[in-house]
């Protein structure tokens, strides 16, 4: 089997001084865990990346991005672009969440666009994708997943340097959770994918995290499932007693 990624999205939280807090008491989670079957990643907002990755650089967890440019550099006012991130050594980089789709304009076009900035700079983009409620009561998940799929990966050549997020945005920050049946539904969907646009090996290996209301009371049931590699968490990864419950819960799994 391979190794579960559990990954911390903090999105606009915390001040400074609470997350060299949250990382010091991750410090202490981690040390002398049985980290084999486990990937530990934190995605802190870009003001405090340096912190984060000076500390990572020592111990054994791994720190992301929550966004990128699309573009390499030059005049775009408040962006930060994957070879800057690379400068810093960054492990990976969320694209395409919902939130940045809902509230920033982000496209399947623009996520392509960052995807392949992100592989020119050697970090691995942790892709979201995941259909409104009213999307499933329609009836057209499956088709939009395929949609997503495809535009995220348009020319884009797949081994195991992609992640992939199915977040529900029904799911996303209201406590409600798809079931591990539906989720393993569209995690078995997004690998077939995989599978047929590129081949059985990378299908195997690539990493599907399901995101939405995550928690300790659920992760046990979603992480069974066949087809689910992990977790993309926010409300309760900003709980350091939460998060270690649920890297507890993926080292003993
Ligand atoms: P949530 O957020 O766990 O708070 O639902 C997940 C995400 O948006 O990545």
């Amino acid at each position: 089997m391979q190794k579960f990624i559990i990954v911390g999205n903090w999105k606009m939280n915390k001040s400074f001084q609470e997350a060299e807090e949250f990382f010091l008491d991750l410090v202490d989670v981690l040390e002398n865990k049985e980290l084999d079957n486990i990937e530990v990643v934190v995605c802190p907002p870009a003001v405090y990346l340096e912190m984060a990755t000076d500390l990572a650089a020592c111990n054994p967890f791994s720190i992301g991005a929550q966004n990128c440019s699309q573009f390499d550099d030059g005049a775009y006012t408040g962006e930060i672009s994957a070879s800057m991130l690379h400068s810093m050594e960054m492990d990976y980089c969320i694209i395409g969440h919902s939130e940045r789709r809902q509230y920033f304009g982000e496209t399947d076009e623009s996520v392509n666009a960052k995807l392949k900035k992100l592989h020119e700079n050697s970090i691995v983009p942790i892709v979201c994708i995941g259909e409104t409620l009213t999307q499933r009561e329609k009836g057209v998940t499956k088709d939009v997943i395929v949609k997503q799929l495809s535009g995220a990966f348009q020319d884009v050549d797949v081994n195991d340097n992609v992640v992939i997020a199915y977040e529900p945005i029904w799911a996303i920050g209201t406590g409600k959770t798809a079931t591990p049946e539906q989720a393993q539904e569209i995690h078995a969907l997004i690998r077939k994918w995989i599978a047929e646009n590129y081949n059985e090996d990378v299908a195997k290996k690539i990493h599907i995290l399901y995101g939405g209301s995550m928690k300790p009371e659920n992760i046990d049931d979603l992480l069974i499932q066949p087809d689910i590699d992990g977790g993309l968490i926010g409300g309760a990864a900003l709980d350091i007693a939460k998060f270690s419950s649920m890297i507890e819960t993926a080292v003993r799994l």
